[in-house]
């Protein structure tokens, strides 16, 4: 597309998402902390999801002092179940330097917000024009389609290029959301709605989507198989804690482990549970969900375990600990974990 047309383009943008945006809790707010915690939750998760996290989020830290004052198993807790955990970690550091090196203020400087844990290039750029109105584009999975489509841009630089000159605008906020919100809606990767869309007039690929889609770096998945150890004593559960680095970084799990290339489930559960001196008892196996986390499909069968009723429970770690199944909510956990617990608590009441 000529970049005569840009203004007409960004007039009919303005136009539609003044329209037809969606209703989005942090469209109402012009606090650049709650549009930070948002936009970092919306990074690889759908608006859909995000929406209970964000309000309770909000509520619970308010402000940057409130999260920067918090635990972090705190936040983490807040975080459960919505994945990619190392962004609340992210989050928690980056508000204590805030408070460190900004007295508790958003920076509103590109190049202090890039010095901050979890700041990219993209949040970066939303922050900038969401929060502060300063024309920088902000290039998601969204804008990155969209624009690819509309101005025949392929290369990462190019669409780069061109969402930067889109955006000099005084509206730079509203006209990045309103390309956000147009690659959610009808720009979509499969079947785009070209005939309810405000630009397709201007539009290169129209009906043509597939020919310049721009290059997609495919998601690769592992498919592994990863058991859950539920090990019951006097109605209590054992988790135990992750270590703090890597995967699923100190949330707490059911007992278990993904399975190395050739071990078996019966080894490797044998191995996790040793400190527990079950000797050789045999699980029973409740059932297998399936569960997906960033590059891995799992497939995990949930087993369970009485712990021998004459032993006194064990297990001084302070990494282990005995809860009582309804108590889940108080740890910081993968969906997984909660999957399994539920399916556990599932069967016990279907076995009463
Ligand atoms: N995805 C990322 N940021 C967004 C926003 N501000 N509105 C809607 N979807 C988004």
């Amino acid at each position: 597309m000529a970049e005569a047309n840009y203004p007409l383009l960004r007039r009919r943008l303005f136009s539609w998402f003044r329209r037809h945006q969606r209703d989005l809790p942090w469209r109402h707010s012009a606090d650049p902390y709650a549009i930070w915690i948002s936009e970092t939750m919306l990074q690889q998760t759908q608006v859909k999801t995000v929406l209970p996290y964000y309000g309770r989020f909000i509520d619970t830290f308010p402000t940057v002092a409130a999260l920067a004052g918090a635990p972090l198993q705190k936040v983490l807790r807040l975080w459960s179940g919505l994945g990619y955990y190392r962004r609340a970690e992210n989050l928690h550091k980056a508000a204590r330097q805030i408070m460190r090196q900004h007295g508790g203020v958003m920076p509103r400087a590109y190049d202090q917000l890039r010095a901050l844990p979890g700041i990219g290039d993209y949040t970066a750029g939303a922050l900038l024009s969401i929060a502060f109105g300063e024309s920088y584009p902000a290039v998601d999975g969204n804008v990155r389609r969209v624009l690819g489509r509309l101005l025949g841009a392929k290369s990462n630089a190019e669409i780069h290029a061109c969402a930067a000159k889109v955006a000099k605008t005084n509206q730079s906020g509203n006209l990045n959301q309103a390309l956000m919100e147009l690659g959610a809606t009808l720009c979509t990767p499969r079947e785009p709605r070209c005939v309810d869309c405000p630009v397709a007039s201007l539009c290169l690929g129209r009906d043509d989507c597939g020919r310049i889609e721009p290059a997609k770096a495919s998601t690769k998945y592992r498919a592994v198989t990863w058991p859950q150890a539920i090990v019951v004593y006097n109605r209590q559960i054992l988790l135990r804690r992750r270590q703090s680095r890597g995967l699923l970084a100190k949330l707490w799990e059911l007992p278990g482990a993904e399975l190395a290339a050739s071990a078996t489930i019966a080894g490797t559960m044998a191995k996790e549970l040793r400190q527990l001196q079950l000797g050789r008892a045999k699980p029973a196996r409740l059932g297998e969900l399936r569960h997906s986390i960033t590059d891995r499909r799992i497939l995990a069968p949930v087993l369970l375990y009485r712990w021998p009723v004459k032993r006194s429970a064990p297990v001084a770690d302070p990494n282990w600990r005995w809860i009582a199944p309804a108590q889940l909510q108080r740890y910081a956990t993968s969906s997984l974990t909660a999957k399994a617990v539920k399916l556990f608590l599932d069967y016990e009441k279907s076995s009463v």
